[in-house]
């Protein structure tokens, strides 16, 4: 039985499509069964809809509080009895509350090798560093911001005189290509947070995830 999905999004949800693609294979064990967005114009809520799948969107700018709007959002989560909560490009920062309420079912995708450049605007930092490589990590999220254990990491070099355009674009194929696959691992039950370990096929991963030979 494949597992269902929820993505949460805020801007273009090209990693939600890369995900939604992956899907139209038979043998991919998850499906998207609902997006969600803190944006009503996101232009990812369109891709959804032109895959028939079910959107919301739900403005953070109606809410008082961080609180609030969280709760909110769980409940519109909830309503899709996901297995599995998928950040992609959700530029939120979560409550405790949110995060503990999906525990263990929560991905992210962050444009950097973290532990380096949590936060925002990675590509320009790790130019103006003078980087020669750069990165995409996906990882479990905790309460942490960016701070939850690593799953996977796809490195990118950086080019003399790249400019954060460059750099973003050379980020974005990578990450159309491990998003999909840890999903895939964490439908097929392989994946699993405990503690503060990302765990694969019963192995802890080390801080940079799963290293391929
Ligand atoms: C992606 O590059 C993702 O890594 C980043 O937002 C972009 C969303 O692109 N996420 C963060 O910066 C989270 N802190 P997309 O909407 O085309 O998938």
């Amino acid at each position: 039985m494949s597992s269902k999905i929820v993505v949460l999004i805020s801007g273009g949800g090209t990693n939600l499509q890369a995900i939604i693609d992956a899907c139209v294979d038979n043998n991919y064990p998850a499906e998207v069964v609902g997006v969600v967005s803190n944006k009503v114009d996101a232009y990812g809520l369109t891709r959804a809809e032109n895959s028939g799948i079910a959107t919301v969107a739900l403005s953070h700018k109606d809410f008082d509080s961080r609180e609030n709007y969280d709760q909110a959002l769980i409940k519109k989560i909830d309503a899709f009895d996901a297995d599995l909560i998928v950040l992609a490009g959700f530029m939120r920062i979560l409550t405790p509350c949110f995060v503990q309420h999906f525990q263990g079912k929560l991905l992210n995708i962050h444009p950097s090798l973290l532990p380096k450049y949590q936060g925002l605007n990675t590509h320009q930092r790790a130019i103006d560093a003078g980087d020669d490589v750069h990165g995409v990590s996906v990882h479990f999220v905790t309460e942490e911001l960016d701070g939850g254990p690593v799953i996977l990491q796809a490195k990118v070099p950086v080019f003399e005189g790249d400019n954060s355009d460059d750099l973003a674009a050379r980020v974005h194929e990578q990450e159309h290509r491990i998003y999909p696959l840890v999903v895939k691992w964490f439908a097929e039950k392989r994946l699993s947070m405990q503690g503060d370990n990302a765990i694969l096929d019963g192995n802890t991963l080390p801080n940079s995830g799963y290293a391929a030979d």
